[in-house]
C-alpha cells in the first residue's frame, strides 16, 4: 500500500500534559470537517530541526474527534529532534501535516482480540480498544510502562475496558509476561501490538512459541527505538566514492536524498519497504528499526530500511538496486 500525501496546514488548538514526559496535542487542519479514519491511522507532520524541515510521523489517538487530531508525543532524548520540536509549540503555532492513513488490518470478525501497548505504544490502541469495544468484540488490553505515572489514557481506558485493562508497571514488579497471556487466548484471537521493537521480538517469539499463525499478530512500532543507541554513523556509497556522516537527530534517507541520491520513501515508518537499499559492506553493526523485514532477512542482513535504521560504524550501500519490488 502507498500513502498519498497530500499535505495541509493546520493549527495546533490546544495542548496538554497526559504524564511529566508525555504532551498531547490538538491540530486542526484549515477547513476542517470530521471525518472517520482507519483504525491505526498515523499523520506526517512537519518539524523543524536545526532550522532544517523534516518530517515526523504520530499515530492519532482515539476515534474521530471533532476538533481536529489528536496526537501524543513523549518528550525523548535518546531521538532525532522532532518530539523537543513538538514540545517547543504552544497552542496557536501554525504546522503543516498530511490527511491520516493506516497500515493495520483488523480482522473484524474475529471475536476475540487481544491489545498490547508498550509504553507511548499505547496512542493508536486507544482508537482500536474503542472501536472493538464499540462493536462489543471480546477485547482484551495489556499495557506495559515503567511505572503507571508513565501511563497516558489510564482515565479513558479504565472507563472503556474496566477488568479488561491490566497495567504491568515495571516498579510495581508486575511485568507483562506475554508468554503467558498469548497461552490462555482463546484459539482464533487477534493480536494488535504497538511497543518499543525489543518487546516486539518479544511478542513475535511468544506469538510463535504459542503457535498461533504470525498473520494473527499484527503490529506497529517507532523507528526511534532500536536495540543499539542512536548514534552518528558514515555511509558510504557503492562505486561513487562518496562518504556521508549521518547524524544522531537525522535520518539515513534524508541525508541521503539531501545529497541527491533520490531514494524512495512512502510510510517513512519502517513498515513498507519502499526505502530499502542494498548492503555491500558493514564495519560495525546495523540496527534493524523496521517491521518490513522478517528475523530471517535481518540475520541476513542484505538490506536495509535508510528510513528508520541505523548502524554502529560505517555501511557501504547501492542506491541504484533498491528493493522496492520486494
Ligand atoms: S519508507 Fe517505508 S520502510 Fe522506509
Amino acid at each position: 500500500m502507498r500513502f498519498i500525501e497530500t499535505w495541509t496546514p493546520a493549527t495546533i488548538i490546544a495542548t496538554r500534559d497526559l504524564t511529566s514526559g508525555i504532551r498531547e496535542f490538538v491540530l486542526r487542519p484549515d477547513g476542517f470537517t470530521a471525518e472517520p479514519y482507519p483504525v491505526g491511522s498515523h499523520i506526517q507532520v512537519g518539524v523543524t530541526i536545526d532550522g532544517r524541515p523534516e518530517t515526523r510521523s504520530y499515530s492519532l489517538v482515539g476515534e474521530m474527534d471533532p476538533q481536529g487530531y489528536r496526537i501524543a508525543v513523549r518528550r525523548a532524548p535518546d531521538t532525532r529532534g522532532g518530539s523537543r520540536y513538538m514540545w517547543s509549540l504552544r497552542p496557536g503555532a501554525r504546522l503543516n501535516i498530511t490527511l491520516p492513513a493506516s497500515l493495520v488490518q483488523l480482522d473484524w470478525t474475529r471475536r476475540h482480540v487481544c491489545l498490547v501497548a508498550g509504553g507511548i505504544g499505547i496512542t493508536p490502541i486507544v482508537g482500536a480498544a474503542q472501536a472493538l469495544a464499540r462493536r462489543n468484540a471480546d477485547v482484551t488490553l495489556h499495557y506495559a510502562v515503567r511505572s503507571r505515572a508513565d501511563a497516558a489514557y489510564l482515565d479513558v481506558l479504565e472507563a472503556l475496558l474496566g477488568d479488561r485493562l491490566t497495567v504491568h508497571a515495571g516498579d510495581e514488579g508486575h511485568r507483562l509476561d506475554l508468554n503467558g497471556v498469548f497461552a490462555t487466548l482463546p484459539k482464533n484471537a487477534m493480536t494488535l501490538f504497538c511497543g518499543p521493537i525489543r518487546m516486539l521480538d518479544a511478542a513475535r517469539h511468544a506469538w510463535e512459541a504459542a503457535g498461533r499463525p504470525m498473520t494473527d499478530l499484527r503490529y506497529e512500532t517507532f523507528g526511534s527505538s532500536g536495540l543499539l543507541p542512536t548514534d552518528e554513523f558514515r555511509v558510504r556509497l557503492k562505486g561513487e566514492g562518496v562518504e556521508l556522516v549521518i547524524p544522531r537527530d537525522r535520518s539515513m534517507l534524508d541525508v541521503l536524498n539531501e545529497a541527491g541520491h533520490e531514494v524512495m520513501s512512502d510510510c517513512r515508518l519502517g513498515e513498507c519497504g519502499v526505502c530499502a537499499l542494498d548492503i555491500v559492506d558493514v564495519d560495525g553493526e546495523i540496527d534493524h528499526r523496521d517491521v518490513f523485514f522478517s528475523d530471517h532477512q535481518k540475520r541476513e542482513s542484505r538490506r536495509i530500511c535508510a528510513c528508520v535504521s541505523r548502524v554502529r560504524g560505517t555501511i557501504t550501500v547501492d542506491t541504484l538496486r533498491r528493493a522496492d519490488a520486494v
